[in-house]
């Protein structure tokens, strides 16, 4: 067991965790790591590759070679799939669909496990996705379970496409975020589960900067000391 700390921040997406765990980093002076965005990353990889995206085998060896660095120049993060820069790419729906589903198979979670354990570095590392608190980081010195109603999370993505000038229906919005959720929350392996000593926030009726001192207020001492 690592003795730099990691505090873990899971839950279904539209639920402001990646905004929150940015913003808490940097905060911190900490790493990041955005899990969801190297299965999104791979999901992009392998509708590009045009395999099958039942094909666990397939799958499991593009993840296993996957040309994927981050950048975090202190602005953002960004995300390379090889030279090219994907951060924007991997945001679409069509990448959100092929990374919920790639995600579900043992094989393709195993092959990208070490990549996300090698982003614990000192000072410490903050981390979101669904597997964070009770896979990746298990030791995790501080585990937090993001949740907000689908509704909620269904009306924060059409505003932000709207925002991005994407037109968008939010009927079709609502019904995909619940097959991602039923998907993410039933399937075999890392299931999007609270962990066992993971402290629960609903970010329904909450501004970013609301969760924010929620979040803040779960902290030992010692680390907002630093
Ligand atoms: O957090 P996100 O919406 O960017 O994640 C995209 C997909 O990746 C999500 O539907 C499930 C999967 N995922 C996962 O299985 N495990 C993680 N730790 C993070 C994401």
């Amino acid at each position: 067991m690592s003795c730099i700390p990691v505090i873990t921040i899971d839950g279904p997406s539209g639920t402001g965790k990646g905004t929150i765990s940015q913003q808490l980093a940097r905060k911190l002076g900490w790493h990041y790591l955005d899990s969801g965005a190297i299965y999104r990353v791979l999901g992009l990889a392998a509708l590009r590759a045009e395999v099958d995206l039942q094909d666990e085998q397939a799958l499991s060896q593009i993840a296993l070679e996957l040309p994927l660095s981050f950048q975090d120049d202190q602005e953002s993060f960004r995300l390379f799939l090889k030279d090219e820069d994907v951060t924007l790419k991997i945001r679409s729906e069509e990448c959100s669909r092929a990374a919920s589903i790639v995600s579900a198979f043992g094989c393709v979670r195993a092959a990208l496990l070490e990549r996300q354990r090698i982003f614990r570095k000192a000072p410490g590392l903050v981390t979101d996705g669904r597997d964070m608190g009770t896979i990746v980081f298990p030791d995790a010195i501080v585990k937090i379970f993001l949740d907000a109603s689908a509704e909620v999370r269904a009306e924060r993505r059409f505003q932000q496409l709207k925002k991005m000038g994407i037109n968008a229906n939010i009927d079709a919005i609502l019904a995909e975020l619940r097959a991602r959720d039923e998907r993410d929350r039933s399937r075999a392996i890392s299931p999007l589960i609270p962990a066992p000593d993971a402290i629960l926030i609903d970010s329904s009726g909450l501004s970013i900067s609301q969760v924010m001192e929620k979040v803040i207020a779960l902290l030992p001492k010692e680390i907002m000391g630093k």
